[in-house]
């Protein structure tokens, strides 16, 4: 069954550089070590890594498959396989509530790609260089000042996201096919080099085994009692949740990313295979990341849980330090830029393909309302870091009353809106799909070892795990 006005990708290795261009982003070199430290490290890890592969290595396959037997945008491929599987039509809210989450996704994600090309200047013109004559403490504030003063300024933060988002849809009006597959075949080795030889640097630095111990010892009280005083410790399971959460986001999964791009697979391709190269190179990559930017924490006595800006106020200090320093910081910027780039694209292709089936937009027309859309979306997240940074929509929700315009964007999508789209794909592939066609879609047969570890993955562990931690995060156990 092709009935895709959609062209293909022009091989397997070109799927594989999409989907792994997609996975690999902000979320595993700015949002893993950051919320790694901020839940206390080793727990929130192993919870994560468990997440990733019980849940989203099968969920991944499972949205593969449905955009590969759907051909179609999200929001037509469930229609469609809805029909075929005798169910309601509401199956197509799926994919709606990705369009959704992967505009509300995109809008801090283009803000904070901004952040990275805002440093390559800075990185290019060796600003970091003077560290190497400061004091630590010196270089702490100094370090905090550059940061503090980039995001306190909401037109530069303006500029820099306008540019990324004009660079999105660029590769988006050429179809995400033609000009994306060329660029990812060098963009990522490049960045992956780039990664390890960070990590060369990290291990000569004085306190490298400080961060592998925290990333790596569990302690279960950093992660179930995140918002410990002296005086007072409160059990909650927000951690849990936001190391699942972050599992879904790093992966791209849930919203149809996953699935837009496993509409353009070639028939033959084996989708199992190709999916565990991909959650096994965004696996690492974020591993790298986390002991790279914790061997710096630890070695310049930094804080953790600084937040948002660690890997900003991490990584230019050791730039500042190594040899090359400066050419090493420039390209590694540039290629966090384009490695969100091209997790971006993923995040609006599935609209922008709705819009052209359905609704009969040319690219164009497509492109430019739902990039626009999305830019002005973009400026709740720049204001939540300067003129609104002390406003806070839920103030009435006790859970909330801290929450800026951007954390409630980060928190709804990435610990609500993704876990519930990946587990209503796990429930209508594994418990409503025909078997003989997920058999023929995965070109497998259900004797296999391997598919029925799949399978049963997907139709108990996947809901039950996504069920207990949302329970778990409404305060039920405790
Ligand atoms: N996975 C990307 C990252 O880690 C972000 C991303 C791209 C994404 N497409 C997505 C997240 C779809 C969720 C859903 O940076």
């Amino acid at each position: 069954m092709n009935t895709s006005i959609h062209s293909q990708w022009s091989s397997k290795l070109a799927f594989i550089f999409a989907a792994t261009g997609s996975a690999v982003g902000l979320g595993n070199i700015w949002k893993f070590p950051y919320m790694t430290g901020e839940y206390g490290g080793g727990a929130f890890v192993i919870v994560y890594l468990l997440c990733v592969a019980l849940m989203g290595l099968p969920i991944m396959m499972a949205e593969v498959m449905l955009g590969k037997r759907g051909r179609n945008s999200p929001i037509n491929s469930m229609k469609i396989l809805a029909a075929e599987a005798k169910q309601s039509q509401w199956w197509q809210l799926l994919g709606w509530s990705g369009v959704v989450a992967g505009i509300l996704i995109l809008s801090f994600y283009s803000v904070v790609a901004g952040w990275a090309l805002a440093y390559v200047p800075k990185l290019a013109t060796g600003e970091f260089l003077i560290i190497n004559s400061m004091p630590l403490a010196e270089v702490q504030t100094f370090i905090d000042a550059t940061f503090n003063s980039l995001v306190a300024n909401p037109y530069n933060l303006i500029i820099w996201h306008t540019i990324f988002m004009s660079l999105t849809m660029l590769i988006i009006l050429g179809g995400v096919q033609g000009g994306l597959e060329r660029a990812l075949t060098f963009m990522m080795p490049a960045l992956f080099v780039l990664l390890l030889i960070l990590v060369a640097y990290a291990m000569t630095t004085s306190n490298f085994m400080d961060g592998v111990h925290f990333m790596f010892d569990i302690n279960f009280n950093n992660l179930l009692y995140p918002n410990c005083t002296a005086t007072s410790c409160e059990l909650s399971g927000d951690g849990i949740l936001a190391a699942m959460g972050q599992a879904f986001f790093s992966l791209s999964l849930g919203m149809g990313a996953i699935m837009v791009y496993g509409a353009y697979l070639p028939d033959k391709t084996s989708i199992a295979q190709t999916t565990a190269i991909v959650v096994i190179a965004d696996t690492l990559v974020a591993i790298l990341a986390g002991l790279i930017i914790f061997a710096i924490v630890f070695s310049n006595g930094l804080e953790p849980g600084a937040g948002v800006s660690l890997v900003f106020k991490t990584l230019p200090i050791a730039f500042g330090q190594m040899p090359f320093g400066s050419l090493f910081g420039t390209l590694f910027f540039i290629l966090l830029a384009l490695a969100a780039w091209s997790s971006a694209i993923s995040l609006i292709e599935p609209a922008v393909a709705w819009l052209i089936e359905t609704k009969r937009f040319k690219r164009l027309g497509a492109t430019l309302f739902l990039g626009i859309l999305t830019w002005l979306l973009g400026l709740l997240t720049v204001f939540s870091f300067n003129i609104w940074s002390e406003i806070n929509p839920l103030f009435m929700f006790p859970n909330f009353a801290d929450k800026t315009f951007f954390d409630l964007i980060d928190y709804l999508t990435s610990s609500i809106m993704l876990p519930l789209g990946g587990l209503f794909m796990a429930i209508f592939v594994a418990w409503l799909m025909k078997k003989q066609i997920i058999e023929a879609e995965l070109n497998g047969s259900s004797k296999h070892f391997g598919y029925r570890i799949w399978y049963f993955l997907l139709r108990y562990i996947t809901p039950l795990g996504v069920g207990l931690v949302f329970l778990n995060a409404i305060g039920i156990f405790s």
